[in-house]
């Protein structure tokens, strides 16, 4: 959710602190801050509620801080209203320390509680000043800064992430890290820390990842790990491939713009280095063949549009594996009681990789012995490295908060999976797995071809950008794709959305229904476009405005029914929703862009849920 950035370096902190917040900014917006240890061994702290650009201007109108350390954040508010007060850095009471902090602290209110009564008092809201005052406690009575460390993170229960500095010790920067994305970077200007890779990418490409309960003190040429027991570790390092130019706008006007265009070449880089020879190879599962040939069951398991991934794969795998297939929501698999064993593969759709409720789904699925093979983009994210097999997306950083080519990279990798098992298990028949082989490598070639005439959906959506409740209808894949736009519709441009089985409509959704009401009919799916057109005649009795999405296969029989008719490529049935997602996609881009909304970083959102 939030992001923190640091920096013990060689040259001026605040460019690189602000630089690498930008960079974080679609953790969360509500509020940004620094802290810098200024040359005559001071604490200055700058930070202003709103974007980014409130601190920036605040920095140009007064003395921005001068310092080769420092630490900033950028704030998704969990505990108290977005403000000044609330926004991080926060500092302990006597101004030595000063704490940067993802994450929430589960036990703040009974550690406030006794701080409280020690006489110390609060000028925020946040659980994260918590951890400063009670830091900034330890420090004053043992006066060092490593034993206060361990003293407060003995104390503090939640997850966390965070960025630690002190003015009695300005040459050095600390780093914490439990449950919360948390990467070190070490380059030849100084030695960093960050939520996410991209706010680094400008000063270095070598980065070990941090682990829960372990402490790092960075100074600007030297990092040194500890354990939670205190005790000296060596961290493996790793080098980023990403390019710095992926992560920039590169002449949109929106990051969602980009990766919707982006998408075919994302495609291509999920699909072609595995495919050779005419076969699907799945390097990462050569290695453990059992997990495919003693799987009894499967859950899919994410969050939001990985969730909808997961539900159209239940469809298509079920069909492809002939076994019982479950897509369900992370934040309640945890506390359902979920009935596995070893004979269970437990499949984990993240593009972040850090998703809270996602990595607890996880870890619980690991304790009761089940696989876990987890989809995900981001390079060695937690729940990458502690999944039993990772299969990397290779989409590229994805910045903007609605999510577009991790969403269509996911589910090809999860068809390329399903077929590739199916083959292995013997389901599949040689001719149909050629086909689809082929498809696949096509692929990318068909999404490029809806990606033409993006004007096309930009006129329609002018035609509809003023409705104020919009649903979307569809039957079996095109229902799961259908919950994908009627999201990104909702979560972009703020308008009521909701999206349902076409057939479940006539049980109590169609009262909703009156003249006007737009409707978007989802009818891709050939096998059962007779129903769907009996579900577009029935809403257009009601007198509903109806967009449909088909293909070229059954776009005649829908035409003359609806006001507006997108037609995406036919492809093989098991990978039409990857092409049918993409007209949804610009139609929701166009509809905020025309309610001028901000596109990127939506109301109340981020991109990394770090939170439960
Ligand atoms: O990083 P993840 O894929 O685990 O994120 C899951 C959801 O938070 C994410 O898909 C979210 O629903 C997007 N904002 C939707 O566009």
């Amino acid at each position: 959710m939030c992001g923190i950035i640091g920096v013990a370096g060689k040259t001026e902190a605040v460019p690189v602190l602000l630089d690498g917040l930008e960079k974080l900014e679609y953790r969360g917006y509500d509020s940004a801050g620094i802290a810098v240890i200024s040359k005559e061994g001071k604490l200055q702290v700058k930070k202003s509620k709103g974007r980014l650009c409130v601190l920036r201007e605040r920095l140009r109108d007064e003395n921005a801080p001068d310092g080769m350390i420092g630490i900033g954040h950028t704030r998704w508010a969990t505990h108290g209203e977005p403000n000044d007060a609330n926004a991080h850095p926060h500092l302990g009471q006597q101004g030595k320390i000063a704490v940067v902090h993802n994450g929430i602290i589960e036990n703040y209110m009974e550690i406030k509680k006794s701080l409280l009564r020690k006489g110390i008092t609060f000028c925020s809201d946040t659980d994260t000043e918590v951890v400063v005052q009670l830091l900034e406690y330890y420090y004053e009575k043992c006066k060092n800064l490593m034993d206060a460390v361990y003293a407060v993170l003995g104390r503090i229960k939640g997850a966390y992430a965070m960025g630690i500095l002190c003015c009695d010790y300005p040459g050095q920067m600390i780093a914490v890290r439990q449950d919360a994305p948390l990467l070190i970077g070490c380059g030849k200007l100084g030695s960093y820390l960050a939520s996410d890779v991209t706010a680094l990418l400008a000063h270095t490409r070598t980065v070990a990842y941090m682990e829960d309960g372990e402490v790092a003190v960075l100074t600007p040429d030297s990092v040194q790990f500890f354990d939670r027991d205190r005790s000296p570790i060596e961290k493996e390092t790793h080098t980023i491939k990403w390019d710095v130019a992926a992560a920039e706008k590169g002449g949109y006007s929106h990051f969602m713009l980009k990766e919707i265009m982006e998408q075919p070449e994302a495609i291509r880089k999920t699909v072609s280095p595995r495919i050779a020879g005419g076969e699907i190879c799945l390097e990462e599962l050569e290695a453990a063949p059992e997990l495919i040939k003693t799987v009894c069951k499967i859950y899919i398991v994410a969050c939001g549009s990985a969730y909808h991934v997961g539900m159209i794969g239940k469809y298509a795998l079920e069909k492809l594996l002939r076994l019982p297939v479950e897509a369900c929501l992370a934040s309640e698999f945890r506390y359902s009681e979920p009935l596995l064993d070893e004979h269970t593969l437990v499949i984990v759709i993240s593009q972040s990789g850090e998703t809270l409720d996602s990595m607890a789904a996880l870890r619980e699925a690991k304790k009761q012995g089940a696989k876990v093979l987890s989809i995900v983009n981001v390079m060695g994210s937690s729940i990458a490295r502690e999944s039993d097999v990772v299969l990397y997306t290779w989409a590229g950083p994805e910045i903007a908060v609605a999510t577009t080519k991790a969403y269509t990279t996911q589910m090809v990798l999860l068809f390329m999976l399903g077929v590739y098992m199916s083959k292995q298990l013997g389901h599949m028949d040689h001719e149909e797995y050629r086909t689809l082989v082929e498809e696949f490598s096509q692929l990318p070639d068909r999404a490029a071809e809806v990606l033409k005439d993006p004007d096309e959906y930009q006129k329609a959506a002018f035609g509809y950008f003023n409705h104020n409740s919009v649903f979307f209808i569809g039957r079996n894949i095109d229902y799961a794709l259908g919950l994908e736009g009627s999201l990104k519709l909702k979560e972009i441009s703020y308008i009521h959305s909701e999206s349902y089985a076409a057939g479940e409509l006539k049980h109590g959704t169609i009262s909703l229904i009156e003249p006007g009401t737009l409707v978007v009919a989802l009818a891709t799916y050939a096998p059962l476009i007779e129903k769907s057109v009996s579900n577009i005649v029935e809403v257009k009795a009601r007198g509903a405005d109806v967009i449909a999405l088909s293909t070229g296969e059954t776009a005649d029989k829908i035409k003359g029914q609806v006001s507006q008719l997108f037609v995406v490529p036919k492809v093989h049935p098991l990978l039409q929703p990857v092409l049918g997602v993409i007209p949804l996609q610009l139609f929701a881009y166009y509809v905020a862009l025309n309610r001028g909304c901000d596109i990127d970083k939506p109301r109340n959102l981020a991109k990394s849920v770090t939170v439960e």
